[in-house]
C-alpha cells in the first residue's frame, strides 16, 4: 500500500492531463513512433516503455494514441490494488506486464530492451540517491540500446492561491518542508526533484528537455481543491510546524472558497533523449 488511493489518482487525472506540455509529450510519443512525425523505429511493436510509480496507469492514458496498445507496457509500481486497477482497466486491450516492486532497488527494475522509461507525479517522492541510480543505469544502457525517459508532473514547490489568504506563505513553506520528508525512498527531494532530474541527466550525456506544467484549478475542480486543501493541511499538521488554529484558519478560509475559487501549482516536465 502506498498511500496514494484510487480516487485522489482519478480525481487528479484530469488536471494532470490538461497540465502537461504539449511539446514534450508528442515529442515523446513521436520516440516511440506514435505520432506524425515520428521517428523511424525497426521494431515498433515491440518496443517496451516502462513506468515508474504507475499507478493506476495514467501514463499510458496520457500516451494513448493509435499503435499504443501494440507496445510492451511494463508497469511498476509496489502498490498491488493500484495496478489490479491498472489491469483490471487495461489488461485486455494493452500488453501490459505488471511487476510489484520496489523502485529504489534500481538494479532491478525491469529496464531491458526498454525504448522509453516514463512516470508522473513520481519524482518529488524520491531521493536523490535514487535518481543518481536511474540515471546512472539509464546511461549504462545506452550503449546497446537507446532508451530515453519522461517525467512528467514533477511538483516544483510553487502555489498561488485565488483569493489569496494572509498564510499562503506561511502554509506552504511548511508544505515544502514536509515534502522533504521520506516517503519510503530516502529523503525526497521533493520541489527540487524536476532540476535534479535534468541535470543528472545532462551530465550524463542526455539531450534533455524541460518544461513547465502547472495544474490551473479553477470552478471546474472544486473536488479535487478540496482533497488537495484538505491533504496540504494534514501534512502539515502532521509537521507540526505551525500553530493548530493558524492553519485551520487557513483551511476553513480555502475550503470555504474551493468551489468559487482556485489556484495554480507548479510543475515542471522532462524529456531526455540518448
Ligand atoms: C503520486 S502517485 C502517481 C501515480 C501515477 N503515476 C499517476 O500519475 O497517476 C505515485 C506512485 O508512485 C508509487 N510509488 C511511490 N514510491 C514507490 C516506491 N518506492 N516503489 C514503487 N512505487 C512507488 C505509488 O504507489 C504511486 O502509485
Amino acid at each position: 500500500m502506498s498511500g496514494f488511493s484510487v480516487e485522489w489518482l482519478n480525481l487528479r487525472e484530469a488536471a494532470d492531463a490538461r497540465a502537461r506540455d504539449l511539446h514534450l509529450h508528442d515529442q515523446a510519443l513521436g520516440w516511440l513512433g506514435l505520432n506524425a512525425g515520428a521517428l523511424a523505429h525497426p521494431s515498433l511493436g515491440e518496443s517496451i516503455v516502462v513506468d515508474l510509480g504507475a499507478g493506476t496507469g495514467s501514463t499510458l492514458r496520457a500516451l494513448a494514441a493509435p499503435g499504443s496498445q501494440h507496445l510492451v507496457w511494463r508497469l511498476v509500481d509496489h502498490d498491488g490494488a493500484l495496478l489490479n486497477e491498472a489491469l483490471r482497466r487495461h489488461g485486455r486491450h494493452y500488453r501490459i506486464e505488471d511487476y510489484q516492486s520496489d523502485l529504489t532497488v534500481v538494479a532491478e527494475l525491469p529496464l531491458g530492451g526498454a525504448r522509453l522509461v516514463t512516470a508522473s507525479a513520481l519524482f518529488d517522492l524520491m531521493s536523490a540517491t535514487f535518481i543518481d541510480a536511474l540515471v546512472l543505469r539509464l546511461a549504462g544502457m545506452r550503449k546497446s540500446w537507446p532508451c530515453g525517459l519522461y517525467a512528467a508532473l514533477n511538483y516544483d514547490g510553487t502555489t498561488v492561491w485565488n483569493p489569496a489568504h494572509p498564510y499562503d506563505a506561511m502554509v506552504l513553506a511548511a508544505f515544502n518542508q514536509d515534502q522533504l520528508r521520506d516517503k519510503g525512498a530516502g529523503p525526497a527531494l521533493g520541489p527540487q526533484a524536476g532540476n535534479y532530474l535534468a541535470h543528472a541527466l545532462t551530465q550524463a550525456g542526455f539531450k534533455v528537455q524541460t518544461a513547465t506544467s502547472p495544474w490551473l484549478l479553477g470552478d471546474d475542480d472544486a473536488a479535487m481543491l478540496e482533497a488537495l486543501i484538505t491533504g496540504i493541511a494534514d501534512a502539515v499538521a502532521e509537521n507540526g510546524s505551525l500553530d493548530a488554529r493558524l492553519l485551520a484558519n487557513w483551511r476553513d478560509f480555502r475550503l470555504a472558497h474551493a468551489a468559487s475559487g482556485g489556484c495554480i501549482v507548479g510543475h515542471v516536465d522532462v524529456l531526455a533523449l540518448p
